[in-house]
Parts: C-alpha cells; structure tokens; sequence
C-alpha cells in the first residue's frame, strides 16, 4: 500500500507527539512551579524535534491546558512552531453526576471555547473526541465540528479509543474525512498485534483491541496515535509494584539493545512501535525533560530496527510465544 507522509496528511510533520496529561499537576493554573514544569518540557520537546502537542480538556481539570497557555502567554513566538491538538467529550465528575461522556454540539462547543481560552491560542489544529459516547448522534456532532471548522476555531477532526465500526458511524455524517485515532498502544500494551496474529486459533488470551481498526485507518489514512507508548516506563528504568519477570526480561532485552545501538531505552521502546508499517505516532506522557530528550533517537532506531529485533521485543513482553 501507498504510504502517505504525514505532513501530507495535514495534520503534521512531527513524528512524536507530546502527551501533557502529566502537567498542571498542582490543579492551580497560577502556579509557577507548574508553568516552569510546562516551559521545560515544552523546550525538550522542541530540542528534539517535538512540535505536535496533545491536550484534553480534562487533563488535570483543565489545569494543564491553563499551565501551557500560560507560557504561549510568557513566550508567543512559541505559537509558531508548535501545533496543538485537544480532546472533548468525557465530563469532569462533579458532585451531582459521576463518571460521563457528552458528544452533544452544545458540550463540544463549550469545551473548545473553553480550551481556546486557556491555552490561549485562536485555533485547534486538531480535535479529538476522547472515548465513545454511548448517547452519540452523527449528525450532532457533525453540526459540531461544521460549526467549529467554518468559525476557524478548529482545522481537522478525529476520534480516540474507537473501534471501526465506531468510525464508520461518526464519518457516515461528516463531509471531511476524520484524520486521527488515538488508542492505547505500547510493547505492554500488544493487543493491536495479538488480534491479527491470533486469528483463526484458539484464543489462549483475552485480545482487547477492536479486530480491523488497525487495518481501516492505515486504508483510510487516519493518523493511528498511540497513548501510554513508554508503557508507563516499565522497559525503561521504573520497577512496578507489582512487577513481573516478563518486565524485567524486556527491561533487559531493551537495555541491551540500547546498549548496542548506542541509543537509549526510550528510544528502542518508542522505535519498536515507530518501525510499524502503520507509520504510529506515539504521544509520550513524560513531562521530565531528561527522559523527553531521551526519546530523541527514537525516529533512527525504528528506521535501523531488524525484523528480527522487533519481533524479540514483541514476543518478550508478550511473554510467551505466538503460534
Ligand atoms: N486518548 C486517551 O484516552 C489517552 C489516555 C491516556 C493518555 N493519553 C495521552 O497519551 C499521553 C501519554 O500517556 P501516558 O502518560 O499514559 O504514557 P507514557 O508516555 O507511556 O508514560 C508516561 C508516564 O510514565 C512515567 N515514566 C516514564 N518513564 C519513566 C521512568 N523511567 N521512571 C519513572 N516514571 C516514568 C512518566 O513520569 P515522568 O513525567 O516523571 O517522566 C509519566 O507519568 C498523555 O500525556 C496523553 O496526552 C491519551
């Protein structure tokens, strides 16, 4: 199949996106030392070529757009050489209600509204809708977005965690093609290889990723995001509690191979799913600059990692053989 290059895809040239789940921790969008947190990260990002930068409206309860609007406040030139993509659709908890999503046109636009206003920035280049609203309407949500592209607010649309059919339903309503699906994908995470290597056996495992998806958005040129994508830093460095020997082995497979090739074990972990023909943007959640930087030879080692590599990276964490 064709490959088409990202940045003809109009979404962007960057292969690695940055994840800001992890800022505004303190939930006080004036505190300096989350605004110093977001300044730092942001600038290891760019040092190593990191322009594309991945919100929610809810990470930290707005509060990590609020800390990053607050440099693009201190430093604007920054605008210029970042893109900021946002998500709407799941509700912060409140006291009344608990957990919910809300795809309907008045929540999509309210949300962005709100978005725009803290990270201080006139347009989205992408928005996605987080998690599968039980309650949604196509054509809702295609009066949403018409509403939000024609006002320039923002440029293109797409989903997160949804299935195919998922996509097909939203799309049957849209005029412009959705460009991006983000999904839960990493070397912990290898249930989007489990399900096609495991067709027509017996399943000896419970395979939680929506059989197809993977196949649909490379044919439809939707952009496959992968969150969680340093897994948390299990392989790199980090001891989970629990942790298992199926860790520690890869922990050691990646340390060795980063030894080898003289790059880092972020870079070998985040390589893996980069050599991918599905051409996967991995949107890393780290807001330590050390470990930022070290992702930065992640577009080499996907370009130089053997087949041979990739499948012992695949088949140790999977801990156990494929047939
Ligand atoms: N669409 C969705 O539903 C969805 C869901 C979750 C996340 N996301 C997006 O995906 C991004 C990444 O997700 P993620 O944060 O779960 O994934 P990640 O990149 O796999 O993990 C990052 C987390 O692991 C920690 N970490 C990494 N390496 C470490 C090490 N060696 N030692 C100790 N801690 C280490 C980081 O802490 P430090 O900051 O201290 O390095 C950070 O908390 C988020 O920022 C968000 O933008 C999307």
């Amino acid at each position: 199949m064709k490959k088409i290059p990202l940045e003809q895809r109009g979404i962007t040239n960057s292969r690695i996106a940055f994840g800001c789940m992890g800022l505004g921790k303190s939930l006080n969008p004036a505190s300096e030392e989350d605004i110093l947190i977001a300044e730092r990260a942001i600038d290891a990002a760019l040092s190593v070529g990191i322009t594309f930068f991945d919100h929610a409206d809810i990470y930290s309860r707005g509060n990590a757009e609020a800390v990053f609007g607050q440099v693009l406040r201190r430093r604007p030139e920054l605008k210029e050489q970042i893109v900021i993509q946002s998500k709407t659709g799941i509700c912060i908890p409140d006291e009344r209600f608990g957990k919910r999503y809300d795809f309907s046109k008045e929540h999509i636009l309210a949300s962005v509204d709100a978005s725009l206003a803290r990270l201080n920035v006139d347009h989205l280049e992408v928005l996605l809708l987080h998690r599968p609203d039980s309650l949604m309407e196509p054509e809702e949500i295609a009066e949403a977005f018409h509403t939000l592209r024609s006002s320039g607010k923002v440029r293109d649309f797409g989903v997160s965690n949804m299935s195919v059919s998922q996509i097909q339903f939203v799309q049957s309503a849209l005029d412009e093609p959705l460009v991006a699906n983000q999904l839960d994908m990493s070397l912990n995470r290898v249930d989007w290889l489990d399900h096609g290597v495991l067709v027509n056996r017996k399943i000896d495992k419970v395979v939680r990723f929506p059989e197809g998806t993977l196949e649909y958005c490379r044919m439809q040129n939707i952009q496959l995001q992968a969150w969680g994508p340093l897994a948390q830093g299990r392989f790199t460095g980090r001891t989970m509690d629990p942790s298992t020997e199926t860790e520690r082995l890869t922990t050691e497979l990646v340390k060795r191979m980063a030894d080898e090739k003289e790059s880092t074990p972020e870079s070998i972990v985040l390589g893996w799913l980069m050599r991918h023909p599905a051409m996967i943007q991995p949107v890393i959640g780290t807001a330590n600059p050390e470990r930022i930087i070290a992702c930065g030879d992640a577009v080499r080692q996907s370009e130089i990692m053997t087949r041979e590599e990739w499948y012992a990276l695949y088949m140790s964490s999977r801990g156990n053989d494929i047939p």
